[in-house]
């Protein structure tokens, strides 16, 4: 995939829309209900991994009702060849100490499984209350490492995704919808 030269260009790779603004919103809206009825009364503390779930994360925390705070992190993972090395290199950390927190991954997309399990392993070890899992998109067919989220708001089948955070070559996060993407 080249650099997008036009417009024009960049509206034909959007090849059509597999999740609507209004069907992402009823659900983030009943996500965000649920998190502020089982969470109401707990130290919240909802992590949002960079760059891809930061849309996601800026509507589910209008979503809860009740307090929380908002901790934002970014990580790289390594593999050699198919096979994970179990080494994901956090290259911005959270300022918070968790050990204070329940806290609440908030995540765009699950695909192959690597980058959550990794980073859901390094978060366990620094002792949080608890640590649940919520994503916007799952690719179940797609897992290569075994990992099930807590909460996933939409399953999708094996398409390349666009929009509402997620990007092909850093563009198409500032689509409102999710789209299927192709050149
Ligand atoms: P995993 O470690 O393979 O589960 O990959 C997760 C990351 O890959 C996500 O957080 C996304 O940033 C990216 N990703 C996976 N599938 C897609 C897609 O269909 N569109 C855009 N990004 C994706
Ligand atoms: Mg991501």
């Amino acid at each position: 995939m080249g650099m997008i030269q036009s417009t024009e260009e960049f509206q034909s790779r959007i090849k059509r829309v597999l999740i609507s603004e209004s069907e992402i919103a009823a659900a983030v809206k009943k996500a965000g209900e649920e998190i502020s009825s089982s969470y109401d009364g707990h130290p919240l503390l909802l992590v949002s991994i960079l760059k891809g779930a930061f849309v996601f994360m800026a509507d589910l925390c209008r979503a809860v009702t009740v307090p929380c705070e908002i901790g934002f992190m970014s990580a790289k993972s390594y593999y050699e060849g198919t096979t994970s090395t179990g080494k994901v290199t956090i290259t911005l950390d959270l300022e918070q100490d968790i050990s204070k927190y329940h806290v609440i991954i908030v995540e765009d997309i699950i695909d192959t499984g690597r980058t959550l399990n990794d980073v859901v392993k390094i978060l366990k070890a620094r002792g949080p209350r608890s640590l649940k899992v919520v994503t916007l998109l799952d690719k179940p067919s797609r897992r290569v490492v075994e990992f099930k989220a807590d909460v996933s708001l939409f399953t999708i089948p094996d398409h390349f995704v666009i929009g509402y955070g997620l990007d092909c070559g850093e563009h198409y996060r500032n689509l409102p919808y999710i789209a299927e993407y192709g050149e």
